[in-house]
C-alpha cells in the first residue's frame, strides 16, 4: 500500500522492520509483534497501562504514533526482567503485595524504572506524583508505594554492596564472582547488583542524546510527551475518576 510507512523498532533489543499505516499507535504495533506485556487500557492516554519506556523515558505508548519511534529503543515490562529473572522492581512489587488482578503492573513497573533511574532515593510524595499517570482498580495503591520504596532500597543496597565488594579495577580484570563470594552480602551481591549497572549505563545513554536524537522528547507529541512523562499531578485516590475504556476493553491478553 503506498501511504505504509517503513519503521524500524527496536523492541527489548530485538529489530523489527515493519511497513505500517501512519497512524497505527506504538501499542498496537507492539501488541501485534507479540509484546502483550503492554496493555491496552484506555488508549486515550489516562491509565498508563501501556507503558513502556522509549528511549529511556515512560511514555504511554497509545499516545505515540509507531513510525515516532522509528529507531528507537523501546523496552516494555518484558524486557526489564522474566519469570525466572525478574527485575527487582518486579520483584518488590510481588513481595509487597502490590499486585492483584495485574493488568496495571507493566505500566506500574515502567513508570517506577523510569523514577529510579533518575531519583534513587524517592520520597513517597515524589513516588506518588511519578505514578499518577498509571490507574490501579484494585490495590488501593498503598502496597504499589511500598513496592516502590522497597525497590528503591534494595537497589541502592545493590550499589553499596558492589561498592563495598569490587573496586572498579577488580571488577575490570574480571574478578566480580571471587570478590563477590567474599562479601559481607555473601553470593547474593551478584544476582542483586545487574540492575545497578544497568541504570547507570542507561542513565549516561539517556543523557548523550541530543535532543534533536530520536528519543521521545523529539518524536513525541505535546500531549503524548505530557502525559507519557506524568509531568504534574498527584497518585489518584481509589476513589478518584477510573478510565472508562479500561473496563470496556476486551482485548485483555
Ligand atoms: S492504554 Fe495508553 S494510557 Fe491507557
Ligand atoms: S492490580 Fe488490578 S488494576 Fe492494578
Amino acid at each position: 500500500m503506498p501511504n505504509k510507512r517503513k519503521v524500524v523498532l527496536r523492541v527489548n533489543g530485538r529489530q523489527h522492520e515493519l511497513a505500517l499505516d501512519p497512524n497505527v499507535s506504538l501499542l498496537q504495533a507492539l501488541r501485534d509483534l507479540g509484546h502483550t506485556d503492554v496493555k491496552n487500557g484506555c488508549e486515550i492516554g489516562e491509565c498508563g497501562a501501556c507503558a513502556v519506556l522509549l528511549n529511556g523515558k515512560a511514555v504511554n505508548s497509545c499516545m505515540v504514533l509507531a513510525w515516532q519511534a522509528d529507531g528507537a529503543e523501546v523496552v516494555t515490562n518484558a524486557g526489564l526482567g522474566t519469570m525466572d529473572k525478574p527485575h527487582v522492581i518486579q520483584e518488590a512489587f510481588a513481595d509487597a503485595g502490590a499486585v492483584q488482578c495485574g493488568y496495571c503492573t507493566p505500566g506500574m513497573v515502567i513508570s517506577t524504572k523510569a523514577l529510579l533511574d533518575r531519583n534513587p532515593d524517592p520520597s513517597e510524595a515524589e513516588i506518588r506524583e511519578a505514578l499518577s499517570g498509571n490507574l490501579c482498580r484494585c490495590t488501593g495503591y498503598t502496597q504499589i508505594v511500598e513496592a516502590v520504596r522497597l525497590a528503591a532500597e534494595r537497589l541502592r543496597d545493590g550499589q553499596l554492596a558492589v561498592a563495598a565488594v569490587a573496586p572498579p579495577t577488580a571488577l575490570l580484570k574480571g574478578e566480580r564472582v571471587a570478590e563477590s563470594s567474599r562479601s559481607p552480602g555473601g553470593p547474593g551481591v551478584a544476582a542483586v547488583a545487574p540492575p545497578t549497572a544497568s541504570l547507570k549505563g542507561e542513565r549516561a545513554a539517556e543523557s548523550s542524546r541530543s535532543p534533536g536524537g530520536p528519543g521521545v522528547a523529539a518524536v513525541a507529541p505535546p500531549t503524548a510527551s505530557l502525559k507519557g512523562e506524568r509531568a504534574a499531578g498527584s497518585l489518584r485516590s481509589p476513589s478518584g475518576s477510573a478510565p472508562s475504556g479500561h473496563e470496556k476493553r476486551g482485548d485483555r491478553r
